[in-house]
Parts: C-alpha cells; sequence; structure tokens
C-alpha cells in the first residue's frame, strides 16, 4: 500500500479510508436493515448462512453485530476458519473462541474449562481482545471423538448457565477442505440441534460450496439455516458516508462525485473504500470528477498482480470464457452465435468452464444472466483485452 497519509498533506488530514475489515471505533456505511436482521434472528435463536461475494463486508457487519449482541447480555463467540488444517484444530479454534470471551468471568471460565477438558488454554496479551487463547489438545482422542466431546461439553455449558449465545463461524466454507469434512458436517448439525439459546450464523465468501452445503438435500445442514444474502452497498448512504468522511478529513468531495465512486465501484464495499483512499491521496481542497478517474487507474494499477494471480490458476478456456463474459455477459454462453463471437472453441469446453468458476466465485449466474462477480476485475479483463 502507498504510504498512507496525512504527512504528505502537511500532517494533519489522515486518510480515513480502510482496506480491512472495519474496526468498530470508525463510521459504517448504512447496514442498518442488516444488523437489525441479524440482531433479530440471534434473538429468535435462528441459524442464519450470511453470504456474499469476497470482500463485501461480512466481517465487518458480523462484528458489530455481535458487539451489539453482546452490549445486550448475550455472549458472543467469533471462529474464524481461514486455513484450518485438521479435525482437531476446529475443536481447538472453538475452544479458544470460548475462552477468549468467557475469561474475564471467573464462574464462565471455570464451566468452560470443566467442558473442554481435553483442551487446555495457554493465554496471551492480545491488543484487540486483551487476551487471545490457542487451544492445545492435552489427550489426543482418535479420530473425530474430540470434536464430539467439544459439541456436547458445549451444549453442557450453554445448559449450565442459562447463556444466550450466539457463535459465528466466519470462512465456514474453509471445513470443506478437510478429508473428515462430511464427518464435522455431521457432527456439527446433530450436536446443534440439541444445543440450547444460541443461534450459529454461518459466514463465508465462496458461495456455491457454502450453499450447496446448506441447500443440498443429501447433505446435514440441509434446511438448518436461513440464507442471507449481503448486498451490494445503495448508492445514496454510500454518498453520503463517503462526502463526511472526506468533508471530517479536510477535503471536500461534493455529492455527485461521491455518488460516481459508488457508480464506479458499483457499490463493492472494498472498492469503495480502496478507490476512495486513492483518491483522498491524490486531491488537494476538492475532489474532481478527473481525481476520480485517476484514482480508479491507480486503483486498477495496484490490484493488477492479485488479479494476474487469480488468471494465473486458470485453464485457457477458462480465461476466454472469463474475458467473453467480461465483455458480454449473457444468459447463453453455450449458444452458438456466442461461442463463435468470442471464439470459445467447442461447446464441452465451455461446459467444464462454467463448472469451475462459479465454484471459485469468480463468475456467477443471476436472472440476468452470467456475469462476472468482481466488477473491478471485470473492468481489468477488458481493458487488458482492448490492449492486447
Ligand atoms: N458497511 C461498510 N461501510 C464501509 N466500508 C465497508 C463496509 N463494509 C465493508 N466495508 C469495507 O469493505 C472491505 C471488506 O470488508 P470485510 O473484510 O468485512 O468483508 P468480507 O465480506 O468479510 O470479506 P472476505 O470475503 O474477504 O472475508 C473492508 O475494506 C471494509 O472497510
Ligand atoms: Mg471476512
Amino acid at each position: 500500500m502507498p504510504g498512507t497519509d496525512a504527512q504528505a498533506h502537511g500532517g494533519k488530514m489522515k486518510n480515513p479510508f480502510h482496506l480491512k475489515p472495519l474496526p468498530l471505533s470508525v463510521p459504517f456505511c448504512d447496514r442498518e436493515k442488516e444488523m437489525s436482521d441479524l440482531m433479530r434472528y440471534a434473538g429468535n435463536f435462528t441459524n442464519v448462512v450470511l453470504s456474499s461475494p469476497r470482500r463485501y463486508g461480512k466481517t465487518s457487519l458480523i462484528k458489530r453485530v455481535q458487539d451489539n449482541l453482546a452490549k445486550h447480555g448475550t455472549l458472543t463467540i467469533y471462529i474464524d476458519y481461514f486455513g484450518i488444517s485438521s479435525i482437531d484444530e476446529f475443536s481447538a479454534r472453538f475452544a479458544g473462541a470460548v475462552y477468549s470471551v468467557v475469561y474475564k468471568e471467573k464462574s464462565l471460565f471455570e464451566k468452560a474449562a470443566k467442558v473442554f477438558t481435553s483442551l487446555r488454554p495457554i493465554m496471551r496479551p492480545d491488543p484487540e481482545t486483551g487476551m487471545a487463547f490457542t487451544v492445545e489438545v492435552a489427550k489426543s482422542k482418535p479420530g473425530g471423538q474430540l470434536l464430539e466431546e467439544t459439541l456436547k461439553g458445549f451444549g453442557e455449558f450453554l445448559k449450565s448457565g442459562k447463556i444466550s449465545c450466539n457463535v459465528t463461524f466466519d470462512e465456514f466454507q474453509e471445513i470443506t477442505e478437510l478429508k473428515e469434512s462430511k464427518f464435522i458436517e455431521g457432527t456439527l448439525r446433530s450436536y446443534m440441534q440439541d444445543h440450547q439459546n444460541v443461534s450459529y450464523f454461518f459466514v463465508g465468501s465462496r458461495r456455491r460450496i457454502l450453499m450447496d452445503m446448506f441447500n443440498d438435500k443429501k447433505r446435514p445442514f440441509y434446511k438448518s439455516a436461513i440464507n442471507y444474502v449481503l448486498p451490494a452497498l445503495p448508492v445514496e448512504d454510500t454518498a453520503k458516508y463517503l462526502a463526511g468522511l472526506f468533508c471530517a478529513n479536510g477535503k471536500n468531495c461534493p455529492l455527485p462525485v461521491a455518488a460516481g465512486i459508488h457508480t464506479l465501484t458499483e457499490g463493492y464495499p472494498y472498492y469503495i473504500q480502496k478507490l476512495s483512499y486513492f483518491i483522498f491521496e491524490a486531491s488537494k481542497g476538492t475532489v474532481t470528477e478527473a481525481s476520480l478517474h485517476d484514482g480508479f487507474q491507480q486503483m486498477l494499477l495496484e490490484e493488477t498482480p492479485l488479479f494476474e494471480l487469480m488468471l494465473q490458476a486458470l485453464r485457457p478456456r477458462q480465461i476466454a470464457l472469463l474475458h467473453a463474459i467480461a465483455k458480454e455477459a449473457t444468459k447463453a454462453p453455450f449458444a452458438t452465435a456466442y461461442l463463435t463471437r468470442h471464439r470459445l472453441g467447442s461447446l464441452g469446453g465451455v461446459q467444464a468452464a462454467i463448472k469451475k468458476l462459479p465454484e471459485m466465485d469468480y463468475l456467477e449466474k443471476t436472472s440476468a444472466g452470467w456475469k462476472v462477480v468482481d466488477p473491478i476485475f471485470a473492468h481489468w479483463l477488458r481493458q487488458k483485452e482492448a490492449m492486447e
């Protein structure tokens, strides 16, 4: 990331835009309805699958929802399963998240330690949460026994204190990478339905994989949670939010220009922040249409290595199909005229490519037809093709 900030502008104005999940302390754009819906579901102990494309604000939103729930007396447990590499780690991260929430309350901490007998907590100070816990597997258990014990123990923990609780599994689709994933799904589902006074939120961005877990009749999680899709941010709120942040940090961004940021990014939260970040860096007093377009080009340049990497993971046929759909979204990618127009080769090749790309969340099928999920990636693909 280019040099943040402030010094470049006289040491006073700090760039207010964020490229990471938003800390609780900074302004948040909209999501009022989503906040209240999710609060209500948690209050009803309803399970929810929260999905969206990557970097749409799921984690930022969930952190706020949990913060609010905690203020209303709910015990909120947040577990990120990103990069999970073994079934025991599932239990260890689970218990670690419980410990890190209850450690301040002696009686709850003791209850947790009593039910997670095989999982010993190791504390270390954490700047964000005060204290972080990793968990050591104290007694090695065969196969999935540790998971069963952990989930059974958690049920007892919930019962013992009549605690109302929300458990959020972030990047939940990652468990499908484990060889024991079927067992985890089945076990979790069977214990979950006996757990009282708790809502489980399953969050993820590999939507096809996550959706298949919950919408496939043959899978344990079938119909066990409400599907909740996080949409793009709305234009009016975004424009006000951005104009406000520019203004609070010493720059004037007229509302129509702020709305232009939304248009260029199609309301994609990560890109709204990123484009605004570059525009803030480059503009002097007032943000103009010209600085908006300069910022956009800079953002494309900055994203290029990542987009290149995304392409490197693909076969030539898949790349050709991505280029075609970026250029011309379509309801009929198999139509002969479309195949010919975009030189896509055989029907069979396209059929295979179109299977893989939604799994990776590069392409999605909407009521309007097939489109590239990430609008900036689509723009980059079009620009790249035009230059070749
Ligand atoms: N409501 C919002 N207002 C302003 N910016 C937001 C909002 N929601 C998300 N963002 C911005 O979008 C970016 C992505 O947010 P976040 O990491 O929460 O998304 P995510 O959906 O969890 O992403 P991933 O799929 O990578 O896990 C962050 O840079 C954040 O600043
Ligand atoms: Mg996230």
